[in-house]
């Protein structure tokens, strides 16, 4: 059993008590922090929670507590995080760890110094789907990866700390770049090193100093490109779209708006549909159990039996660093409108991978271009001379 305490009663801390409190577990949040003394009660009443406190200090030092989850504005984050090392006590922290690498750094040396357990809560890559479809690519289904995508968009968050730059540190890029970047760093491979960014962003809608759109590729050492497209305009819900494309294969995932789940209503008696559902009337696509599809489930699962069995999470202050010197980039692309070297002083995977061969050996003399079976019964082939590189057409019947 982990005693928690939670830092923060808003939005994500709430569903990560519904998920950490939820079905039959065993986990318990023994102590809440929130800024406001009626919020802290609400949340105290609502989660059965023994204390709450609006003195962040107090809740991380009780003496019943063990881990501490960070739930607060990104501003936040780090403050909490050295109170964690102070009292000694394991930490796990929302994304993004930082506002930027920098203080995603001193967070990193910050806890390893302590020699605390530390998780980074990137839940999407422990959705059921995620999981599964990094099993297959892990398996070779897709052969060697050359693209992943990911995409979250939604028409903007819910407090007014994110729209101001000061405090959240950036706009969609960081609010939702992070996911992304994770996603797309998973399937690539972790230990893959991301080296440069490519980023196009802008603020379009909300008047806002931050950008509230933008693509950004993200090219890998072994030639892999990972590629995100966040945007805080986007109408018509949460839309978390996934796509990995390999040598042998491609998986494609949706998993908020088109989750097999199809519902028409005229509103009578309609309320919650799914997180940031833009209309409760006409067709709407609600989610059966957001927090398993959001991944907190399997999340948290993940972070207690590895604290509880002293061994690293899979993600970790670590991982959180590597996403933020991304993000970091991307932000310096979209001002210099260039390729930005990805400034990674930490660095743990391997160094030197080399682009993989892409020639497919046919025969002595040809390299295989692509094989294919048409509609009139003939295969053809498609090969390059070794020699003389001229491209030449076979039809086998
Ligand atoms: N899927 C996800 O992983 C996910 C989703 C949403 C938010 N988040 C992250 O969770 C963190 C909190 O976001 P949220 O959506 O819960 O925000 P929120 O505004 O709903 O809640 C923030 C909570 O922090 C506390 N707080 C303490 N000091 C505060 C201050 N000075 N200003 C504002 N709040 C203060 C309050 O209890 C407040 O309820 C952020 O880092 C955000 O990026 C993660």
């Amino acid at each position: 059993m982990a005693k928690i305490s939670m830092l923060g009663s808003g939005f994500i801390g709430r569903f990560y008590a519904d998920s950490l409190q939820g079905q039959r577990s065993r986990d318990k949040i023994v102590s809440i922090y929130s800024r406001r003394e009626e919020s802290a009660k609400k949340f105290a009443e609502d989660y059965q929670v023994g204390h709450w406190t609006i003195d962040m200090e107090a809740s991380i030092a009780h003496p019943d507590v063990e881990v501490v989850c960070i739930s607060l504005p990104n501003n936040l984050h780090e403050a909490a995080v050295n109170l964690c090392c102070k009292h000694k006590k394991a930490v796990i922290c929302t994304k993004p760890l930082g506002r930027n690498a920098e203080e995603a750094k001193r967070m990193l040396e910050a806890v390893e110094k302590a020699g605390i357990f530390n998780g980074y809560l990137e839940d999407l890559v422990y959705t059921p789907k995620f999981l599964k479809a990094l099993e297959s690519v892990k398996n070779g289904a897709l052969g060697r990866i050359l693209w992943a995508k990911s995409r979250e968009t939604h028409p903007g968050p819910h407090s007014e700390w994110f729209w101001d730059k000061e405090q959240a540190g950036g706009g969609c890029i960081l609010d939702l770049g992070c996911h992304c970047v994770e996603i797309a760093r998973s399937f690539i491979g972790k230990d893959i090193k991301p080296v440069e960014v490519m980023c196009w962003a802008d603020t379009q809608v909300k008047p806002i100093d931050a950008e509230d759109h933008a693509i950004g590729l993200v090219k890998y050492e072994n030639g892999a490109i990972g590629q995100f497209e966040v945007s805080w305009t986007f109408r018509g819900g949460l839309d978390l779209r996934d796509e990995v494309m390999g040598t042998e294969g491609t998986i494609w995932l949706n998993s908020f708006l088109r989750t097999g789940f199809d519902m028409f209503t005229t509103g009578k008696g309609a309320d919650y549909v799914a997180e940031k559902a833009e209309s409760n009337s006409g067709w709407l696509f609600p989610v059966g159990d957001e927090l398993n599809e959001l991944g907190y489930n399997h999340m948290f699962t993940d972070m207690f039996n590895a604290m509880e069995s002293g061994q690293v999470a899979r993600e970790t202050f670590y991982d959180g660093y590597v996403v933020n010197a991304v993000l970091d980039a991307a932000y310096r692309s979209a001002q210099s409108k260039l390729w930005e070297p990805v400034k990674l002083d930490v660095w743990r995977g391997r160094t030197g991978v080399e682009k993989a061969k892409t020639l497919t050996e046919y025969d002595a003399q040809y390299y295989l271009v692509k094989e294919e079976m048409t509609h009139f019964g003939a295969k053809k082939l498609i090969l390059k001379d070794k020699q003389s590189g001229q491209i030449v057409e076979k039809v086998l019947n």
